[in-house]
C-alpha cells in the first residue's frame, strides 16, 4: 500500500429524521414555550396563511384541506377551517396525534387559542363572518391521522399547509426536498400551498431533548420547490439576530401551487 494514499476527509454525518426521538416530543412543553405567549410573527403567519386559503381554487367550493405535521397546534386548522369542508392532520409523533385529540374536544378553549382565532377571524373580514367559537365546526370538520410526510399519497388534498416541518423534522438536504416534493404533489395539480419555514435555524430544544433543522433562506425554500409548484412567492417574516424561541429567529412564508 502506498504511504502516499490520499487520505478520505470525513464530513460529520447529518442525522435524518429517523434518528431523532418523536416519541420523546413533549406536546404540552412545545406549546407553552412556542404559543403560550403570542408573538406578533404568530400573527403575521396568520394573515398571510388565511390570504392564501382565501384565494385557493377552486374559489366559491369547500376545500378538503391538510396541514402537515401539525404538532400541537391548532393555528392551521384556524386558517382554513372557513374554507374546509374537510381538514385532516397528518402527524408523526404519536405523542401529538394524542394532544390534538384532547385539545380538539375540550369545552373551553384555551386563552391562546381565542386569541389566534380572534386574528384569523379578522383575517376574513370583511368578506366571510365566523362565528366566536370554533370549536364545534373544528370538531366535525377535523380528521386527525397518523402518518409521516414522506408517506403523504399524492393528488389527494385540494390545498395544503405546512407550518414548520419539512425543515424541521431532519438536518438532511436530500430528505427536506424529499418532504417538499412529497408535500407539493400531495395536492391535486393547480391546488394551493401554504407552508412556513424556520429561517437560519440550527435546531430547536423541547423540553431538554433537541430536534432538527435546516438553516434556510427564502432563496433556498424557492428552489427546493421550483420543480414541484408555479407562482412561488416566499416573504421573509420577524427575521432577527438573536432567537426569539429556542431555534426561532424568524421564518419565510411560502406560496404557491402545485405543478
Ligand atoms: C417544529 S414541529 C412543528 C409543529 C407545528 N406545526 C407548529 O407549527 O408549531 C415539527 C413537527 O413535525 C412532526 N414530524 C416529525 N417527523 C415527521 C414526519 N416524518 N412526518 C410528518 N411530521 C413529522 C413533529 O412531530 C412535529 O409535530
Amino acid at each position: 500500500m502506498s504511504a502516499n494514499k490520499p487520505v478520505k476527509e470525513s464530513t460529520p454525518s447529518r442525522l435524518g429524521n429517523a434518528d431523532y426521538q418523536w416519541a420523546q416530543f413533549d406536546s404540552e412543553a412545545y406549546f407553552q414555550h412556542y404559543y403560550g405567549e403570542p408573538h406578533p410573527d404568530d400573527e403575521r403567519v396568520i394573515r398571510y396563511a388565511v390570504e392564501a386559503m382565501k384565494h385557493a381554487p377552486p374559489i366559491g367550493a369547500e376545500l378538503d384541506v391538510v396541514d402537515v405535521g401539525t404538532g400541537p397546534s391548532l393555528i392551521p386548522f384556524f386558517c382554513a377551517l372557513p374554507r374546509a369542508r374537510q381538514l385532516t392532520a397528518w402527524e408523526h409523533a404519536e405523542g401529538n396525534i394524542a394532544w390534538l385529540e384532547s385539545e380538539l374536544q375540550r369545552k373551553e378553549m384555551r386563552s391562546q387559542w381565542s386569541h389566534f382565532w380572534s386574528v384569523t377571524r379578522e383575517a376574513y373580514l370583511p368578506d366571510c363572518r365566523l362565528p366566536e367559537d370554533p370549536m364545534p365546526l373544528l370538531r366535525a370538520k377535523s380528521v386527525v391521522r397518523r402518518g409521516s410526510i414522506f408517506d403523504l399519497p399524492e393528488r389527494t388534498w385540494d390545498a395544503a399547509t405546512m407550518f414548520f416541518c419539512a425543515e424541521s423534522i431532519t438536518e438532511r438536504q436530500d430528505e427536506f426536498e424529499a418532504a417538499c416534493a412529497a408535500y407539493a404533489r400531495c395536492v391535486k395539480r393547480g391546488g394551493a400551498l401554504a407552508a412556513a419555514f424556520l429561517a437560519h435555524s440550527a435546531g430547536y430544544v423541547v423540553k431538554e431533548s433537541r430536534f432538527p433543522a435546516l438553516s434556510l433562506s427564502a432563496e433556498s425554500i424557492i428552489s427546493a420547490f421550483a420543480r414541484h409548484a408555479d407562482g412561488l412567492k416566499a416573504e421573509a417574516i420577524g427575521i432577527v439576530e438573536r432567537q426569539v424561541r429556542s431555534g426561532y429567529s424568524g421564518l419565510v412564508f411560502l406560496t404557491g401551487n402545485a405543478r
